[in-house]
């Protein structure tokens, strides 16, 4: 799209909005164990460490005792004690609110460990997307552990005593560090482009989110996490009128509601126009294309960060107008749902052939998981895979 009359006079059908999805703050009770793992409906906190692992054990023996050892580890670490032989960074800090969040990649499933007749139907290898730029370094991976705290080095603490945990089974593969600002309770954070992030966001949990009887047992309660990391051109977006940026959007970046709303949770109105027949919300806007209205009321809970990994400079050899600083940084989006493929994959192959916000971004990094259901007592995650296997 080179501009605001390609914007406005894109083509596409315009949907009619069905059933408005109200807006729900995830609200959790989070122990580590239960019917769900932690860090998946627990609200937000304002930092997480995501690591992705490979996997080199050579049987499925040493996978197993790590989950146990992992399992445990996880208890004490949410509980704020140490873990074994524990490095002691986090000594003092408390649990600062730590989640751990564990996901089985599809190499889990592959020849090596005698589970390809149980890889669920569910984990799919994501399809390549319009405008994927997919660093292998940032992508992939066997296992993912998600630790979200209130604390950086908590997050990262727990991340580091969990490899340390994993020595000879699994080694890491790529990490990437988030962080959200801390925002007054119900206040919905903004994202790096200025925007209210978050306002509208998976509805029923037992639909969008939780594994049903559809999967195996040991999913059910669980859920498909995928991970993007999605670099934004930060120089581009800052050279962008706020009224633009506010089309690419569907909303207004100051109070967050949609636009021709007056307010933030107010329902976005697709169907309004100008007297010249231009739609309300634009038919490329971001708010659209993502919208239930618009995708056969498909939702997903949205739960990620913003990251910052530092600045590149561009080149001398460069033309001047493109000389200066380019930032490494961007959203990593972490999505929870049911099921990828009426979820993220639904939702996304669309957006990422017109969403108006591709303009400004490009996806570096790609991962999807499948985070089994929460810990019974006594047990060790995903059990039920290893049963009888
Ligand atoms: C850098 C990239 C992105 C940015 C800056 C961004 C920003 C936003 C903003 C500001 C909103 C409106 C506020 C809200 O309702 O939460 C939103 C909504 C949403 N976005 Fe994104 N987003 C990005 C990438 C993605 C991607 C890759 C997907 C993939 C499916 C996605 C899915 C959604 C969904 C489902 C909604 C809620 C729509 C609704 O229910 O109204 N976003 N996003």
């Amino acid at each position: 799209l080179s501009g605001r009359r390609a914007f406005l006079a894109s083509a596409g059908a315009l949907v009619a909005a069905t059933g408005l999805a109200r807006a729900v703050r995830a609200s959790q009770a989070d122990p580590s164990f239960g019917e769900h793992q932690g860090g998946i409906a627990t609200p937000q906190q304002t930092q997480t460490y995501f690591a992705a692992l490979d996997l080199i054990a050579k049987k499925p023996g040493d996978v197993v005792r790590m989950l146990r050892a992992w399992t445990d580890a996880a208890a004490r670490l949410t509980r704020g004690q140490e873990t074994p032989a524990d490095s002691g960074e986090a000594m003092g800090l408390g649990a600062a609110g730590l989640t751990v969040t564990f996901g089985l990649g599809a190499g889990l499933f592959d020849n090596r460990y005698g589970l390809a007749a149980r890889r669920p139907e569910a984990l799919v290898d994501l399809p390549a997307f319009n405008g994927d730029q997919l660093v292998p370094e940032r992508s992939g991976g066997d296992l993912s552990i998600q630790a979200c705290a209130n604390d950086p080095q908590v997050a990262f603490h727990a991340v580091r005593q969990l490899a340390r945990l994993a020595d000879g089974v699994a080694r890491v593969r790529w990490t990437q560090t988030g962080f959200l600002p801390a925002t007054a309770p119900g206040e919905t954070p903004r994202n790096l482009m200025g925007f209210k992030d978050g306002t509208r966001n998976a509805g029923d949990l037992a639909r969008s989110v939780w594994v049903g009887d559809e999967g195996p047992a040991w999913m059910r309660g669980g859920s498909y996490v995928v991970v993007r990391q999605v670099r934004m051109a930060l120089e581009h977006w800052d050279k962008t009128d706020v009224d633009f940026q506010e089309e690419v959007m569907g909303r207004r970046k100051s109070s967050g509601a949609p636009i021709g709303r007056e307010r933030e949770r107010d329902a976005p109105d697709f169907e309004g126009a100008d007297q010249d027949g231009n739609p309300t919300i634009a038919e490329n806007a971001h708010l659209r294309l993502a919208a239930p209205e618009t995708n056969h009321g498909t939702q997903i809970l949205r739960r990620g960060y913003s990251y910052n990994d530092g600045a590149n400079f561009t080149a001398e050899r460069w033309p001047p107008w493109r000389q200066g600083v380019e930032y490494d940084a961007g959203l990593l989006f972490i999505a929870y749902q049911r099921d990828p493929r009426t979820g993220f994959i639904r939702l996304f192959e669309n957006m990422a052939k017109i969403d108006a916000l591709n303009q400004y971004t490009t996806h570096v990094g790609s991962g999807l998981f499948a985070c089994p259901g929460g810990v019974g007592e006594g047990q060790f995650l995903a059990q039920g895979l290893f049963d009888a296997a």
